[in-house]
């Protein structure tokens, strides 16, 4: 019998995850579909529902209802009850709807590595909206101490620091004076986002062997990411990200852990530009 799955939010239409699933499941020879499931919040009970009855056997969630999703699972567990921030919904042995968040083990997994004595480094955030709290938790989990986080909106980031009490708070309109302080900056807000609007402030102060991490990856290259590659600076885009917490998802739900094989990576990249 067919087992479905889907990816829950508003907008998602262009979301990747069907096709990263999808071709995971013929890989795999498995019996299953994944699908965008676009919903207004007052069918989140619904989608817990249909997990309960089984017609959905895993199910993503994004923006805007990582957050609001708490409200409606049975129990969330380890990455998810640290940042009160669900990716990835699955029932249990005793049908209990478990929200659980591989977003945080996404971006360990696909660049924290690379960064050498990690311990010592100092890492900004920008942005304190829906994927922050993963971020935040992942540089932790790699062992960074000193984690900066600068939002338009000072009070998103008070509210952080009631989760994560480490965090220094520092000032929007101070982001140009502060930036070259950092070896390891995050670009988390939507700034750069394809027919978005882009930074209107200058990166130039960065230091050159800093990293710059940007979780968008449609465009695979802002603004930003351009520069500071031109720059020198070592540059990554959201992509890997994406593509190693639905790897997690995926063995979550399947306990297989798929390959990141080549020619997944170019079906992914032949979507963006
Ligand atoms: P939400 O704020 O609903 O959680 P999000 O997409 O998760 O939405 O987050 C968007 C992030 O991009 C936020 O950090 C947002 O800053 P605000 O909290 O001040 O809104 C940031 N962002 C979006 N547009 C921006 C802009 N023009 N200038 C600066 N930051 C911006």
């Amino acid at each position: 019998m067919t087992k479905y799955f889907g990816i829950i939010g508003n907008p998602v239409k262009h979301s990747l995850s069907p096709l990263l699933h999808n071709y995971w499941f013929q890989k795999y020879n498995l019996d299953a579909d994944y699908s965008i499931i676009e919903i207004d919040k007052m069918n989140l009970p619904n989608i817990i529902k249909r997990i309960k009855d089984k017609s959905l056997s895993g199910v993503n969630v994004t923006l805007p209802y990582k957050q609001k999703i708490i409200n409606y699972t049975d129990k969330i567990i380890n990455d998810a009850e640290a940042t009160g921030s669900v990716n990835t919904l699955l029932l249990d042995a005793n049908t209990k709807v478990i929200g659980e968040n591989t977003d945080v083990f996404g971006l360990q997994a696909a660049y924290l590595k690379e960064i050498d004595n990690g311990t010592n480094k100092k890492a900004l955030v920008i942005g304190a909206g829906g994927v922050s709290p993963s971020i935040i938790l992942s540089l932790q989990k790699s062992g960074i101490k000193n984690i900066s986080i600068i939002n338009r909106t000072m009070e998103k980031c008070l509210f952080l620091k009631k989760r994560f009490h480490y965090l220094n708070v520092l000032d929007w309109k101070n982001l140009q004076l502060e930036i070259g302080k950092f070896d390891i900056i995050v670009n988390a807000t939507s700034l750069g986002l394809k027919n978005g609007q882009d930074f209107d402030f200058n990166f130039s102060g960065c230091k050159n062997d800093a990293t710059y991490i940007d979780i968008i990856y449609n465009p695979l290259k802002t603004k930003t990411f351009k520069f500071l590659e031109d720059k020198g600076v070592k540059v990554f885009n959201g992509l890997d990200m994406f593509i190693y917490q639905g790897q997690k998802s995926f063995y979550l739900w399947n306990k297989i852990n798929p390959e990141i094989d080549d020619d997944l990576i170019k079906i992914l990249l032949s979507k963006l530009k």
